[in-house]
């Protein structure tokens, strides 16, 4: 802390220098009587000004070694509530994550004006990052009606059925293999007014030749799909229950096709991706990966 009191020197200090001073004074004047002459006492005043000077100098030096460690102090502060933000760190990891989550939240609002207030994204569900990547391919990627088919329905069958209304064109299919959710996801969009552009199937799960996968049954149909965002089964019925998806629908993918896989934060769906870009079908579009999903393209 600065002393705001000046000069700032000791009080024994001030002492002394008080003390020569009136010495000085009472020799001076002692002098001056005894030998009839003003020198001694130009003499002291001389020496009393000295005194002086060297009284304000301390204290004018006490001030810039006070001032010279409050800069440092302060500046060391700083340093400190710097610190946690340091690139890398987890509160930085954090504010980036809130920074991209807002941003394309944003995105999907400006692009999309949904009046309801929509369900959540993230956890379960795919992030406004991804949201923002899939709404922004139907509406300015694809062609005249695209045909969108999902794996696991949620937060993203309303954002692509709002994305499809908007765009005035196209149709999606959304595979759940929960009946319960299934029922859940066409409440929602009866809610949105959306039912009318969305086909959930309920689609149980059944062993096939490529594994356990969405039943032979609810498949039907399924041609010509321009997107296909493999968002389900759900990771916990085992590392590799997407795997399926491209084997079994990859056929019905239009040449340019969009194959969206979310979830590659995961050993698993990371190893999915790389077995499907190996079959030399596909084509990674890096330019659209968001923090969770990867993106690919039918060749031809
Ligand atoms: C990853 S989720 C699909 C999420 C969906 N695409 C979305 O963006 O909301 C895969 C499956 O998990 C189930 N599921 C989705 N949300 C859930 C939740 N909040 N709690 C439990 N199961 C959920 C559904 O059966 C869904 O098909």
């Amino acid at each position: 802390m600065l002393n705001p009191k000046w000069p700032s020197v000791s009080r024994r200090v001030v002492v002394a220098a008080l003390a020569a001073l009136l010495l000085l004074g009472v020799v001076g004047v002692v002098l001056a009587v005894v030998t009839g002459s003003w020198g001694p006492l130009i003499i002291g005043a001389v020496v009393d000004a000295v005194i002086l000077l060297a009284v304000f100098e301390r204290g004018a030096s006490n001030e810039r070694r006070a001032l010279a460690a409050s800069i440092a102090e302060f500046g060391a502060a700083a340093d400190e509530s710097e610190t946690p933000y340091a690139p890398g760190t987890s509160l930085d990891l954090l504010r980036r994550d809130l920074q991209r989550d807002l941003s394309a939240t944003l995105s999907l609002h400006a692009a999309l004006d949904v009046e309801r207030r929509m369900p959540a994204p993230g956890g379960w569900a795919a992030t406004p990052d991804t949201l923002a990547m899939l709404v922004g391919l139907l509406l300015d990627r694809l062609g005249d009606a695209p045909v969108v088919v999902e794996c696991g329905s949620g937060t993203s069958t309303v954002w692509l059925a709002s994305a499809l209304r908007a765009a005035g064109r196209g149709r999606l299919i959304s595979l759940e293999h929960d009946a319960e959710w299934a029922a859940l996801s066409r409440t929602r969009l009866l809610d949105h007014g959306l039912a009318d552009l969305v086909d959930v199937r309920h689609a149980p799960l059944e062993a096939g030749p490529e594994g356990l996968w969405y039943a032979e049954s609810s498949l039907g149909g399924l041609e010509r799909i321009d997107l296909l965002f493999v968002d389900g089964p759900p990771g916990f019925l085992g590392e590799h229950a997407r795997r399926p998806a491209y084997p079994v629908l990859g056929a019905a993918l239009s040449p340019g096709g969009f194959v969206v896989l979310d979830d590659v934060d995961r050993p698993g769906e990371t190893a999915i991706f790389a077995e499907w870009l190996a079959g030399g079908e596909l084509v990674e579009a890096p330019e659209y990966a968001t923090d969770r999903a990867r993106v690919a393209r039918r060749i031809g």
